[in-house]
């Protein structure tokens, strides 16, 4: 089991309160063909892990394992590059070149000689931008990637590879979101963001579109009763609040949902405790480089403030620990995508947060490990002993 690290759990005060339907179905429905019909699709393994819920105190205990995701490894394959085929097709509609481009003619290069001279954008802490170059390559589409300084070089050259120009900016991520925006302004590129802000959400939407098929998926695997609870990482809380909103649209009594972000990057437990959407200050020096975000996107944030149950603060080291729980189960599962075993863990072992969460020996709990070792040395590094 997970080693005693401190931690956080805050109940959301506002959580089932009314609000405004963030991703509507019609949107999903068209997401979920269009990725199906990509070469290589293929749902991701649920894993059944019946030893670690033992050790846990819950009856079942079953992780949506992302790092085969289209080869890069993590379920951002899912939105980014999506939003990259929409963005394509609603170009070429506003051009009259078709009103209806599907990904399959742009995989087809049916539209080329116009999508080769449009250029899309983002700013990424590594499997966003993967995501976008690889849609960018697929689609047939030029591709400029932000980085900020702390991301590794591993990364950069993981997404170079698919053919994106990547420029290293000083700061954090939030400074690089803000620099591909600007760039994009002045230039005529089409931001592909995955964290939405004031005046911007058509391109989020798409994203968390995508991202709810993973959810969607894991729900069509789940055999038995439903589950119970779901712990999932945040970092702009897009992941979160489309696995939350596929639950809702699924079940009429949706599970315990629970957020989980690194203790030094919580802006959702932050905006939580605010009672509304906050920038929280410092570096977001965090081992969890996707979950190290400053700022909450305004829609994701828009479903999470009133459909999560509880947000918590987990530290880097628990994260470490649960790779190595993973590794030694067979599961490559990246420091990023760990935040919400972490989460369930150390609320397992703890009275007072089981009691809060309503954890108990009936417990089923649903988990998804977003990303596999999508920074091969230092997952290398992070697990060295544990097999
Ligand atoms: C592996 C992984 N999991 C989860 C997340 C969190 O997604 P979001 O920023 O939409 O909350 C990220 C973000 O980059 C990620 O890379």
């Amino acid at each position: 089991m997970i080693a005693p690290h401190p931690f956080r759990v805050f109940p959301n005060p506002n959580a089932g309160t009314p609000g405004i339907v963030v991703l509507p179905d019609r949107g999903f429905r068209r997401a979920r063909e269009e990725i199906m019909s990509w070469p290589g699709y293929a749902p991701t393994a649920l894993h059944d892990l019946p030893a670690l819920a033992a050790q846990a105190g819950i009856a079942t205990l079953r992780l949506k394992d992302e790092s085969t995701r289209f080869g890069l490894g993590s379920f951002k394959a899912l939105g980014g590059a999506y939003a990259v085929a929409q963005a394509l097709a609603a170009e070429l509609a506003r051009r009259n070149v078709d009103p209806r481009a599907t990904s399959s003619d742009l995989v087809a290069g049916t539209y080329l000689d116009t999508t080769r001279d449009l250029t899309v954008a983002c700013a990424t802490d590594g499997n966003h931008g993967r995501s976008v170059a690889w849609g960018a390559q697929r689609f047939g589409c030029r591709c400029v990637i932000y980085v900020h300084a702390t991301v590794s070089q591993g990364r950069v050259d993981a997404i170079a590879r698919y053919g994106a120009e990547v420029r290293r900016v000083p700061g954090t991520y939030d400074d690089a979101v803000r620099q591909a925006a600007r760039d994009a302004e002045a230039s005529g590129w089409f931001v592909i963001s995955d964290t939405s802000y004031e005046g911007y959400t058509t391109v989020p939407v798409d994203v968390m579109q995508g991202y709810r098929l993973m959810a969607e998926e894991a729900l069509a695997q789940w055999e038995g009763p439903p589950p119970t609870h779901c712990f999932m990482q945040g970092g702009v809380g897009g992941a979160a609040a489309a696995v939350s909103v596929q639950l809702r649209a699924t079940f009429a009594t949706p599970p315990i949902f629970v957020v989980a972000e690194p203790d030094k990057a919580a802006c959702l437990l932050a905006s939580a405790e605010a009672g509304e959407p906050v920038a929280i200050p410092g570096d977001l020096d965090t081992l969890m480089a996707g979950l190290a975000c400053g700022e909450p996107s305004l829609l994701a944030w828009q479903e999470l403030s009133r459909a999560t149950d509880a947000f918590m603060a987990v530290p880097d080291e628990a994260a470490v620990d649960c790779m190595r729980i993973l590794a030694r189960l067979g599961i490559v599962a990246g420091e990023s995508g760990v935040a919400g075993l972490a989460g369930l863990l150390l609320a397992a072992t703890d009275p007072a947060s089981r009691s809060l969460l309503s954890l108990g020996p009936d417990s089923r709990v649903l988990l998804f490990s977003t990303e596999g070792a999508t920074d091969p040395e230092l997952y290398a590094r992070l697990v060295a002993d544990a097999a």
